[in-house]
């Protein structure tokens, strides 16, 4: 949560993080504040609101220097509001702060026995007041930042500045920041996407990692005060990649993406001819001697690993274990060494799947991270990676990177069966075929859109759905359920299908919309007779299907039917219309869809 971004060059800072803040406010949107550097000045613009609302304070002119920092909130400590708000300046030191500190209770205590008044509810303001405390026990800035660092517990990515010198500090751990190389310009930032248009050269900070940037230069160092050294990776993404591209939302292109996007995430994987899916560069255990699998994730994530589950077991036959992260390692999980923890997140910096990562390694398993976002912690620090190649995704609402993790569970799936010999070279093939026709089914789903449109204006003034599915096809509707509510805050459950008896039903009558998903699978017959249970309360249904002659088709309000495909691929198929439907109906009712209120992007904070 939160963004930063930062600046040091030859061009007029304002401009630049300004257009990159606006491409980090997917990470919170509260509020908006820049501190510009000019001639021993900094001058601090805040805002409670978006960025657009922050460009009316800067647009009186005072804004002018090539050095700033720039700060996008979602407020953990102290409500949304302009004092609230970053950078947080305490006479001449200017600090912005993505993070919780978890002693400033015990820091702020301190400090005000030193004689420090504090201007805000937050955690962060704590930092800028030991940064003057140090300097005014006459230590130099970077040494002063250095210490202030180490008196700091929990998670930080910081960009600071100070008035006296034309030098900017940025420093993390546990929360992302990058620096990004231009030619005689440095950028850092919460994520890549943000100053792509300036530069595809990042260094990816570590933990407890100081990036200063004096003079034309930038050197590292740690927070023991050792320089150190980190190598500049080129990222493949570009700025258009960032951009709208001719979309109304970000959502939108980005569900209109997943074709391009599952082609990449399959690029280069197969070898056909030997019936193999390769995933040699992982390294992975001794598959014969795995005795469990656990998949841990958050929200959508958690969504592809429950697929996960269900593809893993039926073909591989090795017990799958899947958990919310953030309870996780409250359960106190029995890991055993031949374990293996696969972990899925797209932006690879959700704080709760971080922890669990440590929860497994700790217990000495081989952890296996899913994720979109070169360079982040998950993708840095698994021991194995892989990475699904979806292309920056900005939306707050996951779409393409769920059907891109799903993607990557199959060919995983697909590699574990050859190397275990659950499967043998035709049937793989076979498998592989199906996977390589999903972008074009995909595809032809999204060249028929004009009923969900029509659907969605049906049903946009209800208050309440139900989406029900069987097997692999609950964690499909539960994904349903969770794009509807995300973005258009109207209420919606997911309930597994055979479970509706048990609870659920007792909602159903001629108002509460029913999404079901029943494809002609091994699902089929059961969740028949649970529609026939709706239909008897006179619920209205929405069928979504891979069957056109379905036998409830006549009975049902309305349905979409997807392309066929195997078992295993058919949540890739069916999510498409859910995702869709979720996004006209928000889009009917005219909220904010890329930055829904309340939430964030990236959750680094557990
Ligand atoms: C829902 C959504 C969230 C994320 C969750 C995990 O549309 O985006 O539920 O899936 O916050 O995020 P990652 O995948 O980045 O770990």
């Amino acid at each position: 949560m939160c963004g930063i971004v930062g600046y040091k060059g030859k061009d007029e800072a304002c401009d630049i993080l300004i257009n990159a803040l606006k491409k980090l406010e997917y990470r919170g949107y509260d509020s908006a504040g820049i501190a510009i550097w000019h001639n021993n000045k900094i001058a601090v613009g805040r805002k409670k609101g978006k960025v657009d609302d922050l460009r009316k304070v800067i647009s009186n002119g005072n804004f002018k220097g090539t050095m700033g920092l720039a700060h996008t909130r979602w407020a953990t400590h102290g409500e949304p509001s302009e004092r609230n708000a970053h950078p947080h300046r305490v006479r001449d030191v200017v600090v912005v702060h993505n993070g919780i500190i978890e002693n400033y209770i015990e820091l702020k205590e301190k400090l005000r026995n030193e004689g420090h008044k504090f201007a805000s509810d937050t955690d962060t303001e704590v930092i800028p007041h030991l940064i003057i405390s140090h300097l005014d026990k006459g230590k130099d800035f970077i040494e002063a930042v250095r210490l202030t660092l180490k008196e700091l517990h929990g998670s930080y990515a910081v960009g600071i500045m100070r008035e006296k010198e034309q030098i900017m500090i940025a420093a993390r751990k546990e929360s992302p920041l990058i620096v990004g190389v231009g030619n005689k310009e440095f950028f850092i930032a919460s994520d890549a996407p943000a100053v792509i248009d300036r530069t595809n050269r990042f260094i990816f900070l570590e933990d407890n990692d100081m990036a200063v940037f004096r003079d034309d230069e930038m050197f590292l160092m740690n927070t023991d005060g050792e320089k150190v050294e980190r190598k500049i990776h080129t990222v493949n993404w570009t700025g258009a990649m960032a951009e709208k591209g001719g979309y109304r939302h970000f959502m939108l292109k980005e569900i209109f993406e997943q074709p391009r996007a599952i082609s990449e995430t399959l690029l280069g994987r197969f070898k056909e001819e030997k019936g193999q899916v390769d995933f040699e560069e992982l390294a992975l255990p001794d598959l014969k001697k795995v005795k469990k699998i656990w998949m841990v994730a958050c929200g959508t994530s958690y969504h592809a690993c429950m697929i996960g589950k269900h593809m893993f077991e039926a073909n591989l036959r090795i017990p799958v274990e899947t958990d919310i992260a953030s309870e996780f390692r409250y359960r106190n999980p029995i890991l055993s060494e031949n374990d293996i923890l696969i972990l899925v997140s797209q932006s690879g910096e959700t704080a709760d799947t971080i922890a669990a990562m440590k929860e497994g390694k700790r217990n000495g398993v081989y952890t296996l991270s899913i994720c979109n976002v070169l360079g982040s912690t998950l993708a840095r620090d698994a021991d194995g990676v892989i990475f699904t190649h979806a292309g920056p995704e900005i939306g707050v609402a996951s779409t393409k990177a769920f059907t891109t993790q799903i993607s990557v569970f199959f060919m995983l799936m697909l590699h574990m069966a050859k190397k275990l010999g659950k499967m043998d070279t035709d049937e793989i093939r076979d498998m592989i075929a199906e996977i390589k026709k999903i972008p074009h089914k995909i595809q032809t789903i999204l060249d028929h859109i004009s009923p969900l449109e029509e659907l969605a204006r049906r049903y946009m003034t209800c208050k309440d759905f139900l989406y029900i599915g069987r097997g692999i096809h609950y964690p499909t509707v539960m994904e349903g359920a969770l794009k509807l509510k995300e973005i258009s805050y109207i209420h919606a459950e997911a309930y597994a299908a055979g479970e509706m008896k048990h609870g659920p039903i007792a909602l159903i009558d001629e108002n509460l919309p029913v999404v079901v998903v029943s494809p002609r699978d091994q699902t089929y017959q059961k969740t028949c007779g649970n529609i026939e249970e709706v239909l008897a309360r006179r619920g209205r249904l929405i069928l979504f299907t891979d069957d056109p002659s379905h036998e409830m088709a006549d009975r049902v309000d309305a349905v979409f039917t997807v392309p066929e495909t195997i078992y295993e691929l058919l949540p890739i198929l069916c999510v498409v219309p859910l995702q869709l439907i979720a996004y006209y109906i928000a889009n009917l009712l005219g909220t904010d869809v890329d930055q829904p209120r309340n939430l964030a992007k990236s959750v680094t904070v557990e």
